[in-house]
């Protein structure tokens, strides 16, 4: 039995979908929550940045006593995971590419796969590799949408301008006859209504959050940290900048009234 609670990160408001995810399938364990809302964007940032960035988070979240840290960004767990895993080695690390990847593996028939994420998720080539890995000859044909995080920032899940972009980056992907969408990205799932209007019925959406609460779970049984209180988990957010605005999306995604506190990250 451990109440200490668990560490959850982002660039920003993403993080949240997987927070929703880890409400679902651990109501009971404690959580603290980061979203770096004054350097988001992280997807256009260079690996060494997002590193020092996510190192910062780290040591934050280490002073609130996290026994456990979800790196809830594709972006960070495509750059630095390893890098991480090494630095904080006592500390149980959880990304969100490898559940994404078996998720996409347990849905795809025709072994064509789309993978949507940041400039930095892309490139990195993480998915890809993982993906060929267990299947070499499946396919993947990616794509950067940079736009989707100020979209998704901003609110804007489902106006004109939401589907014009949607259409825009994933015209090129449907025609490539995928029946399966990797969301590589924590904030793209806040806009998966219009995402999933625009692909259609026929290409299953992987949203990577779900798996990574599952894996989070079973590394918590298997260090013997798991919170077996009965009671609703306590959950506390922090930010970097502008909580106004965060509370609203908070308010969106999570249905919780999130109150985020301010903190200046780069004294850590
Ligand atoms: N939500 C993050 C991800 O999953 C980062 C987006 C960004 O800050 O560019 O990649």
């Amino acid at each position: 039995m451990d109440n200490r609670p668990i560490g959850v990160f982002d660039s920003g408001v993403g993080g949240l979908t997987v927070v929703k995810q880890i409400m679902k399938v651990l109501p009971n364990e404690n959580l603290v929550y980061f979203g770096d809302t004054a350097r988001v964007p992280y997807g256009s940032k260079s690996k060494e940045t997002v590193t020092k960035f996510s190192e910062q988070i780290i040591r934050f979240l280490l002073t609130k006593d996290v026994k456990a840290v979800v790196i809830a960004c594709n972006t960070v767990s495509s750059n630095c995971y390893d890098d991480l895993a090494k630095k904080f080695e006592n500390l149980p690390i959880i990304e969100v590419v490898t559940p994404g990847v078996e998720s996409c593996l347990k849905a795809t028939k025709n072994n064509r796969v789309g993978l949507i994420g940041t400039n930095g998720t892309v490139s990195s080539g993480a998915y890809e590799r993982k993906l060929k890995k267990s299947k070499e000859d499946i396919s993947v044909f990616k794509r950067a949408c940079s736009l989707f995080v100020p979209l998704a920032e901003e609110g804007w899940i489902d106006n004109e301008v939401a589907k014009l972009t949607v259409k825009e980056y994933l015209k090129g992907l449907v025609e490539k006859d995928i029946d399966t969408l990797i969301l590589g990205c924590t904030h793209y799932p806040i806009l998966k209504a219009v995402i999933g209007q625009f692909v259609g019925e026929k290409v299953k959406i992987v949203d990577p959050a779900k798996a990574t609460a599952y894996k989070l779970k079973e590394c918590l049984e298997k260090n013997d940290i798991i919170n077996l209180s009965l009671k609703e988990g306590n959950r506390k957010f922090y930010v970097s900048d502008n909580y106004a605005h965060f509370d609203k999306i908070c308010e969106t995604v999570l249905k919780y009234t999130c109150k985020a506190e301010k903190v200046d990250i780069e004294k850590y």
